[in-house]
């Protein structure tokens, strides 16, 4: 909401012990793109989540990273893959995202996808694709960070991001 002219804007404020969804919102108040995070489990079934904790890393080794929660059913599967995929999403893809974040049976069965080159699940349609073999992992609380090195990398130019703020799916509005 807006402060109108006569109002000041409270700011919200955060401190160890506090309410955990205060901290949840500040956080949110950081504006990122979508992500499904896609592998192979042992059983050669395809595996995937929605992550917005993406971020480049290096670019010499060419590295990025995402941070997984260890509750996740997912967790397992990427932990242990050689290879994953970072699937960017566009604005056509909310379901995707929306897919790969609930309790939905088949995930990969709502979603059109084909293996990539070291077998990852690449969406089809997505914004940009990085498919990584696992460089790291680390510890990271109730996440892990889940290190990548790129090893193929591509991209759609003319298509917008999926954005996501303040707990909501947003889209570019200037340019
Ligand atoms: C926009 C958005 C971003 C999310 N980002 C992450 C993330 O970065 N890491 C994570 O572990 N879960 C994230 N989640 C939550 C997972 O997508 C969700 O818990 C999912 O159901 C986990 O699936 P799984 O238990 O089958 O692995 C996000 C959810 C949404 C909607």
């Amino acid at each position: 909401m807006r402060a109108g002219m006569n109002e000041t804007p409270v700011a919200r404020e955060y401190r160890t012990g506090s309410d955990p969804r205060t901290l949840r919102d500040a956080l949110g108040c950081f504006a990122t793109g979508v992500t499904v995070v896609t592998c192979i489990d042992e059983d050669g079934s395809p595996v995937g989540l929605t992550a917005n904790s993406f971020t480049s890393l290096s670019l010499d080794p060419p590295l990025l990273l995402v941070c997984v929660a260890k509750s996740a059913a997912s967790a397992g599967p990427l932990s242990a893959a050689e290879h994953f995929a970072v699937n960017v999403l566009q604005t056509g893809q909310r379901p995707a995202s929306i897919t790969f974040s609930t309790r939905v049976e088949d995930r990969f069965g709502c979603t059109e996808w084909s293996e990539g080159e070291h077998g990852a699940p690449v969406l089809m349609d997505s914004l940009s694709v990085f498919e990584c073999r696992r460089h790291a992992i680390h510890e990271g609380g109730d996440h892990f960070i889940l290190v990548g090195e790129v090893v193929k990398a591509t991209f759609e130019p003319g298509l917008d991001p999926l954005l996501y703020f303040r707990g909501s799916y947003r889209r570019l509005h200037f340019d």
